[in-house]
């Protein structure tokens, strides 16, 4: 029988070392040839996460939970490392010190949100308090939200300016997003009374759908960036990379709607 504690560690850090693998990669690709130091640096962090990434599938689902306790100590450390630098780009970013480099500075934010809920996931397992369902719906759903709204954002600005319905569609989804996360933050603004099964359940549901749209959307946007069927500055593997995401959060409602069905 395999630990939860072990299934649980192992599933975030084989997504999560890969999603912070390629933001190492993204971050190098919009940096100026000049900037050899943050370069080298971006190489750094990707190194590192391709060996967490590689070391968490050779682990077997038997491991003994300590070894994991001191696995998941470990890549705490990385991640905070990795968070460090991306909030140091934002700075140099916001301070126009690398004029001309192409990563928005929105995207540079995002990616250390990701990180600093990476880092978040693996403290709380291995703290073993898990927040109480009820808190770790309306938390877990407006982090996901802002996330998914971030990347129609990004859709829609990486887009050629000619590929119009395209855009009106990316732009579509980040005002149907940015609502979502309104209505989420106005039901964690509610808590505790906000915190019934019924208006979860809803709130579960409601959520669903925008995202398998959304999700559905960036699939079909993936496939069309790799077959060079449209004009943008968008990399294959960062179409696939916020699909991936998408996919992500749809497991997690489904994970809590199967939870709140046996409460
Ligand atoms: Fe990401
Ligand atoms: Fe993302």
């Amino acid at each position: 029988m395999s630990d939860p504690f072990v299934a649980r560690s192992l599933d975030e850090i084989r997504f999560w070392s890969r999603i912070m693998k390629e933001h190492s990669l993204f971050l190098k690709l919009g940096f100026r040839c000049e900037d050899t130091k943050l370069i080298q640096e971006a190489d750094y962090y990707y190194a590192v996460f391709e060996d967490i990434e590689n070391r968490s599938h050779a682990f077997p689902l038997e491991t003994d939970p300590k070894k994991i306790k001191s696995f998941n100590e470990k890549v705490i450390v990385a991640v905070t490392g990795i968070w460090a630098f991306k909030r140091k780009v934002l700075g140099l970013v916001i301070r126009c010190k690398l004029p001309g480099q192409n990563n928005f500075p929105l995207l540079i934010d995002h990616v250390s949100r990701e990180a600093n809920y990476f880092r978040k996931r693996l403290k709380e397992l291995n703290k073993g308090n898990l927040a109480p369902l009820q808190d770790a719906i309306i938390k877990e759903n407006v982090f996901f939200l802002r996330i998914m709204a971030d990347h129609a954002k990004f859709i829609g600005h990486l887009l050629d300016p000619s590929e119009r319905k395209l855009g009106d569609l990316a732009r579509n989804f980040s005002h149907d997003f940015d609502q979502l996360l309104f209505q989420a933050k106005d039901l964690e603004s509610m808590c505790p009374q906000s915190q019934t099964v019924p208006l979860l359940d809803q709130f579960l549901d409601q959520n669903r759908v925008s995202v398998k749209s959304l999700r559905d959307f960036k699939k079909t946007a993936r496939d069309l960036i790799e077959e060079c069927r449209i004009k943008s500055i968008i990399h294959p593997l960062l179409a696939d990379h916020v699909f991936r995401e998408a996919e992500r959060f749809l497991e997690i409602i489904d994970m809590y709607d199967e939870h709140l069905t046996q409460v």
